[in-house]
């Protein structure tokens, strides 16, 4: 079962890989994330005046032999859906013997999970739905090169994970869906708007309450209960109990 609040700020020294040194040369090299799977995520900031290079840049590191984070898929569907929306503008892709990376353009704003934010709950639930909302009304479905719909994720799943799932309820809406909506995946500037999003690996075509069902419940992991209605409104929806509840099922199993 994934347990994702533990995808958080590195705490204590985190060895920067030689990739990533060399990426930001003279720049500084910041951790920032570390995901469940051991995936890092580093900011590079630096000069921007006559550098050559991006001011501030983040590039996420997956150690050789890592499974489960496909860093190239990701950069397909960052390409694909930044002609839509406010996505990382990949900037290098890269392996080596020791790992794979992805470099990407710094976008705007906080993550919806940075201490300004966690001070203000209601305020980034409501940016997180209208963000998820605005994504899912941009983006193409008749476009969309890429699927994450749930016949195909149960397909995946062992006979008993099948059996613990149950079946898959009618589509209410298909959208091109983030694919992890969890509230760190929404970037928030600070007069609360939203102002982009990140970690675009599993984006694909399914029904959206794909999306709904993981976002209302990421909240309750980085701000505690009570803000899911305000992420519901934000987005304009009525919460669908069965379906959230089997999304969220079909999430813990996959
Ligand atoms: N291009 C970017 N611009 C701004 N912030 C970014 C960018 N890329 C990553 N981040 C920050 O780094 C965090 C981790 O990146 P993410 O792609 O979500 O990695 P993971 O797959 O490990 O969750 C994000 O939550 C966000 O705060
Ligand atoms: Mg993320």
């Amino acid at each position: 079962m994934r347990t994702p609040t533990l995808a958080c700020v590195p705490e204590g020294p985190v060895a920067v890989p030689d990739a990533v040194r060399r990426l930001a040369g003279d720049d500084a090299v910041t951790p920032v994330w570390r995901n469940v799977l051991g995936g890092l995520t580093f900011r590079i900031s630096g000069p921007a005046a006559g550098s050559g290079q991006e001011a501030e840049r983040f590039v996420k590191w997956v150690t050789a032999g890592t499974s489960g984070l496909d860093l190239d898929g990701e950069a397909e569907r960052l390409a694909w859906a930044g002609a839509y929306v406010t996505v990382p503008t990949v900037l290098e892709r890269g392996r080596d013997a020791t790992g794979t990376w992805l470099a990407t353009r710094a976008l705007p704003g906080r993550s919806a999970v940075d201490p300004v934010w966690v001070a203000r709950p209601a305020a980034a639930a409501r940016a997180v739905g209208a963000g998820l909302r605005a994504l899912h009304d941009a983006l193409p479905v008749a476009d969309c090169p890429f699927t994450w719909g749930a016949a195909e994720r149960s397909a995946r799943l062992s006979a008993a994970g099948r059996r613990d799932l149950g079946e898959v309820p009618a589509i209410d809406r298909l959208v091109v869906c983030h694919g992890d909506a969890c509230a760190p995946n929404t970037l928030i500037d600070d007069d609360g708007t939203w102002s982009g999003h990140v970690d675009l690996a599993a984006l694909g075509i399914a029904d959206r309450w794909a999306d709904l069902a993981v976002a209302s419940m990421s909240l309750g992991w980085n701000y505690g209960d009570g803000y899911e209605a305000e992420f519901f409104d934000a987005y304009g929806i009525t919460p669908d109990a069965e379906r959230i509840a089997f999304y969220r099922r079909l999430f813990q199993l996959d």
